[in-house]
């Protein structure tokens, strides 16, 4: 492992084990092996992927106030004075600023290739079986409902109205779990994210019969 890439594990894994379990280090990990899972058939370069993988999250807008820039920022930052050569602390802190989810009507182009694996890694964490776990741990960090049948879905159109809605955890998954299958961008996790997907179908009829008896 490079040095680079241990310093940077090491600061990650420190600054995020004791998060809540939608966000914690155990995220981030499951994030890198799923990207570094996609590399081997979509390529890209392993080691931005992994950086890139580990520190996606560092600054989130979710846990820091609501500012969407700062996490590239400080990531920049970060692998500069970790003496990282300009052009990678450049790209990887690039790649950050496109992996968050922004809302279902905003649109999320990526012209990166290590870019694309690392947002497919992460999308792939928020659906199947791990996901409805990520999303009812966030949404109980959060003091929401699981479900309120007065509240239905929005489907945002801004970042700022995506990241501002606080409504119950059953509404997450019509604004965005469910609409992460096709918003895949690697052949690999297409075909991951059909499994899970239907999973997550399963899930939910099961708990509206139960709401609905
Ligand atoms: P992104 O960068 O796309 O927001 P993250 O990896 O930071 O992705 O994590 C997003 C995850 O956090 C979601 O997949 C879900 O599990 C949880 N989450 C975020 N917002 C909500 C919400 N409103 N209700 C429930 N879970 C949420
Ligand atoms: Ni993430």
């Amino acid at each position: 492992m490079s040095h680079l890439l241990s310093q940077v594990e090491q600061l990650v894994k420190t600054k995020f084990m004791d998060q809540e379990g939608s966000h914690d280090w155990h995220h981030i990990d499951r994030v890198r092996k799923n990207a570094l899972l996609l590399q081997r058939t979509s390529g890209g370069d392993p080691l931005i992927i992994e950086l890139a993988a580990l520190l996606h999250d560092y600054s989130d807008h979710k846990y820091n106030g609501g500012d969407f820039e700062k996490g590239s920022q400080e990531v920049y930052e970060l692998l500069i004075q970790l003496h990282a050569p300009e052009p990678l602390a450049h790209k990887i802190a690039q790649i950050v600023s496109i992996v968050s989810y922004k809302g279902a009507g905003v649109n999320d182009d990526c012209t990166i290739l290590e870019g694309s694996i690392v947002r497919d890694a992460d999308r792939l964490d928020a659906i199947g079986a791990i996901g409805i776990a990520r999303a009812f741990a966030f949404g109980g960090s959060r003091n929401r409902a699981l479900y309120d049948p007065s509240h239905p879905p929005t489907l945002h159109e801004s970042k700022e109205a995506y990241a501002q809605d606080k409504s119950h955890t059953i509404n997450h998954f019509y604004e965005k779990l469910l609409l992460l299958k096709d918003r895949m961008e690697t052949p690999a996790a297409k075909q991951i994210a059909a499994q899970r997907h239907a999973y997550m179908e399963a899930f939910l009829v099961q708990f509206m019969q139960e709401w609905n008896p």
